[in-house]
C-alpha cells in the first residue's frame, strides 16, 4: 500500500469534510467544537464517538476506534482502504483511479459465482427456462424484476454448470467450495431444475444463490448455497446492498422473511427492504442493521412461525438498542401476497401504522388467555410487569400502569411496587483494546508526537532541540513525522495517518491520537516536555556510559568517562531547573 500514500489521497482527504462524510452514515450532533454520535463500532447506547472537523479525525472514548475519514469508511462499509478512498473520492466529486488492482484470495470464488449467475440468467431466457418463466409470470414477476434481481434458471441436468466452469479453467475443488457443485463419485451441479435468486454480500457482490422449485414436486421448496468462505448466512441479509441507502434516506428499514417478499416490496417501489431468508437474526445481522442507524420495521409472515420470529428477532433487536416497530399483516400470508392482493399504497399505510415492539407484546400476551378469568389476568399482568422491568422509560411505565389499573381495577401502587427501576442498559462486549502500559517518559513522548502531528512549528522545535527520541517505536514515528514534513512541507494529522497506514506501528499512531486528542496545544508546555525528554536522553546516555566503564580497564579512560557523566549530570540539573 506504500505507493498509495501520495498527494492524490491527501487531496481527497482535504477535500472531504469529515463531518459531512460521517454524517452521511450516522446522526451527528454538535456539542461545542466537536460533533458526537453513537459509535457504530461497538454496541453503543450513548454517543461515545467524537468527530473533530478541524482535525479531520474521529475517536471513540469507549472502544477507542480512532482515525480519519478513510478509516471510518473502510470500517463502516467493511471495505479495503483503497475502496474507502474511492468511496470518499466519489462523495466529494473527485475522480480517483489507481492502476492498483486488489487481489483477494477468494477472487476465484467470486468469479465462479458471477459466471454461474450469468449462465443461469441466460438459461432462464432460453427454451429451457420456458416453464420457469411461465411460473414467474403467474406470480407477477415481470421481466424488469427478473432483470433487476438477476433471477435465473438452473437446468435440469446433472453437471452442466460444473462442466462449463471446468472448461473455463476452474477446478473441481473450487466449484465444491463455492457451493455450486458437490461430489458423489463424480462432481455434479447442486442447483438443478430450479429458479435461481442470486444473493449478494453487503458490498453488493454475488456470493451464493437461493433456488426454488417451480412445479408441484415433492422436493424442498428452497435450496440455498451452503455455508462457504464467501457466503456466511449469519452475515448476509437478502437485498441489503440495494436497500441501505434508501433506508438511510427514509430513516427506516423493513425486514421481511422471504426473498420473494423482499423482491415484491422492492419492486413495488419500497426499496428499503431486506429479507432474513427464514433464519433468526444473528448478532452479525444485527450489527449490519444497527450500522444503518434507522428504525427497523419487522414484518414477518402472518402465521405462528412469523409471530415467533417476531418475538425472537424483536428481543434481539431491542436488546441491541434498535429503534423497533412491528407490522403484523392480516388478510394475506406474507407481504408478497398482501401487495398483490391489496396495493403498494395500502402496504405503505400499514407500515405507517406499525406498532411499537412493546405494544406488539402487550397484544401477544393476550393470546390464549381469557381475560375474564382472574387467573389469566394475573398471568397477563405479571408478564407485562416483567417487560416494564426491562424498560427505563418512565413515561411508558406510567402510561402502562395507568392503563392496566383502570382496565383491570388494580391499585396503581401495587403495580408500581413491582416495578424495579433498572439502570441504563449496560454496555456489552466492547472490543476493548488492551491498555498499553506506558512509562512516564513514553507518555511524554506520546504527547510530544501528538504536538508534532498537529503543527510544523513543533516539528521544527523537535528538530532543533532533540533530533531523536530514545524509544524504538516513538523514535520511528518522530522520524516519519519529520520525513513527512520535509517531503510535503506541511503537516496535518489526518493526512499523516494515511501516510502511515501501511506501517507496522500504525496502531501506535492511533493510540497517540486517541490518548491525546483532548490535549490543548500550548508552547510553554511543549518546551517543558522537550526538557523532560532531554533528561530522558541524558539518563540513557549515562546508563550507556556506566555500562561502558565496566568493560574498560584503562584508568585514564575510566576517568574521562566519569568526567563525561559528571558533565551530563550538571546539564541535567540545569534542565530540571528550567
Ligand atoms: N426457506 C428456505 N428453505 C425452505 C423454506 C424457506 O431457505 N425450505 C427460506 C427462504 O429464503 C424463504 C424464506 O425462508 O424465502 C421464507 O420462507 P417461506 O415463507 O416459506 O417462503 P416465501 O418467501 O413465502 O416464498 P414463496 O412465496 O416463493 O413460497
Ligand atoms: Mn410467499
Amino acid at each position: 500500500m506504500a505507493g498509495l500514500a501520495n498527494e492524490e489521497i491527501n487531496r481527497i482527504q482535504q477535500a472531504a469534510n469529515i463531518v459531512e462524510i460521517i454524517g452521511s452514515y450516522v446522526n451527528l450532533e454538535k456539542q461545542g467544537k466537536n460533533y458526537f454520535c453513537i459509535c457504530p463500532f461497538h454496541d453503543d447506547h450513548n454517543p461515545s464517538m467524537s468527530v473533530s472537523e478541524e482535525k479531520g479525525l474521529y475517536t471513540c472514548f469507549v472502544c477507542h476506534k480512532t482515525g480519519n475519514v478513510f478509516s471510518f469508511v473502510r470500517d463502516f462499509e467493511n471495505v479495503s482502504f483503497i475502496e474507502a478512498v474511492k468511496i470518499v473520492a466519489s462523495k466529494v466529486g473527485i475522480e480517483f483511479e489507481t492502476g492498483y488492482k486488489e487481489t483477494n484470495k477468494y477472487d476465484k470464488h467470486y468469479e465462479a459465482i458471477e459466471l454461474a449467475l450469468k449462465f443461469y440468467q441466460n438459461n432462464l431466457k432460453s427454451e429451457d427456462g420456458k416453464k420457469a418463466r411461465e411460473y414467474l409470470k403467474r406470480r407477477g414477476i415481470t421481466d424488469e424484476i427478473i432483470e433487476e434481481f438477476n433471477i435465473g434458471f438452473a437446468p435440469n441436468s446433472y453437471d452442466t454448470i460444473t462442466k462449463l466452469l471446468i472448461n473455463k479453467g476452474f477446478d473441481e475443488e473450487l466449484l465444491i467450495s463455492t457451493g455450486l457443485a458437490a461430489r458423489n463419485n463424480t462432481v455434479y451441479d447442486l442447483f438443478r431444475n430450479r429458479i435461481t435468486f442470486p444473493i449478494h454480500n453487503p458490498q453488493g457482490k454475488p456470493v451464493g444463490f437461493s433456488s426454488r422449485i417451480y412445479e408441484d414436486v415433492n422436493e424442498a421448496k428452497y435450496i440455498n448455497t451452503k455455508e462457504t468462505a464467501i457466503f456466511k448466512k449469519g452475515k448476509i441479509l437478502f437485498n441489503y446492498h440495494r436497500a441501505q441507502n434508501e433506508a438511510r434516506r427514509l430513516k427506516y428499514l423493513l425486514v421481511v422473511e422471504g426473498q420473494m417478499d423482499a423482491i415484491r416490496v422492492y419492486s413495488s417501489g419500497i426499496k428499503n427492504v431486506v429479507a432474513t431468508m427464514g433464519t433468526a437474526l444473528t448478532e452479525d445481522h444485527i450489527k449490519l442493521l444497527k450500522k444503518l442507524n434507522v428504525k427497523i420495521v419487522l414484518c414477518m409472515d402472518n402465521d405462528e412461525a412469523g409471530e415467533k420470529a417476531t418475538i425472537q428477532n424483536g428481543e434481539a433487536l431491542s436488546q441491541a438498542g434498535v429503534d423497533l416497530a412491528v407490522l403484523r399483516i392480516s388478510d394475506a400470508k406474507d407481504p408478497d401476497e398482501y401487495i398483490l392482493k391489496h396495493s403498494k399504497d395500502e402496504f405503505v399505510d400499514a407500515i405507517n401504522n406499525a406498532v411499537t415492539y412493546f405494544d406488539f407484546k402487550l397484544n401477544y400476551f393476550k393470546k390464549d388467555k381469557n381475560l375474564n378469568k382472574v387467573e389469566d389476568v394475573s398471568k397477563y399482568i405479571n408478564q407485562i410487569v416483567k417487560e416494564l422491568n426491562k424498560s427505563n422509560d418512565e413515561v411508558l411505565i406510567d402510561l402502562t400502569v395507568n392503563e392496566l389499573s383502570s382496565q383491570y381495577g388494580i391499585d396503581k401502587n401495587v403495580l408500581l411496587n413491582q416495578i424495579i427501576k433498572v439502570e441504563a442498559p449496560k454496555i456489552t462486549k466492547i472490543e476493548q483494546k488492551k491498555e498499553k502500559k506506558l512509562s512516564k517518559n513514553q507518555r511524554l513522548a506520546s504527547i510530544l508526537l501528538y504536538y508534532m502531528m498537529n503543527d510544523t512549528k513543533y516539528i521544527k522545535l523537535y528538530e532543533q532541540e532533540l533530533g531523536y527520541i530514545p524509544d524504538d517505536n516513538y523514535g520511528e514515528i518522530a522520524n516519519d513525522i519529520l520525513a513527512f514534513f520535509l517531503k510535503y512541507n506541511y503537516i496535518n494529522i489526518a493526512d499523516f495517518i494515511t501516510y502511515e497506514i501501511s506501517k507496522e506501528y500504525y496502531e501506535n499512531v492511533l493510540d497517540i491520537i486517541d490518548t491525546n486528542i483532548k490535549v490543548e496545544l500550548n508552547d510553554a508546555e511543549y518546551v517543558g516536555i522537550i526538557n523532560k525528554i532531554k533528561i530522558w536522553i541524558d539518563e540513557n546516555k549515562i546508563n550507556e556510559l556506566k555500562e561502558k566503564v565496566k568493560s574498560i580497564s584503562d584508568i585514564n579512560e575510566q576517568l574521562k568517562i566519569a568526567d563525561e557523566i559528571a558533565k551530563i549530570k550538571k546539564r541535567m540539573c540545569q534542565n530540571e531547573e528550567s
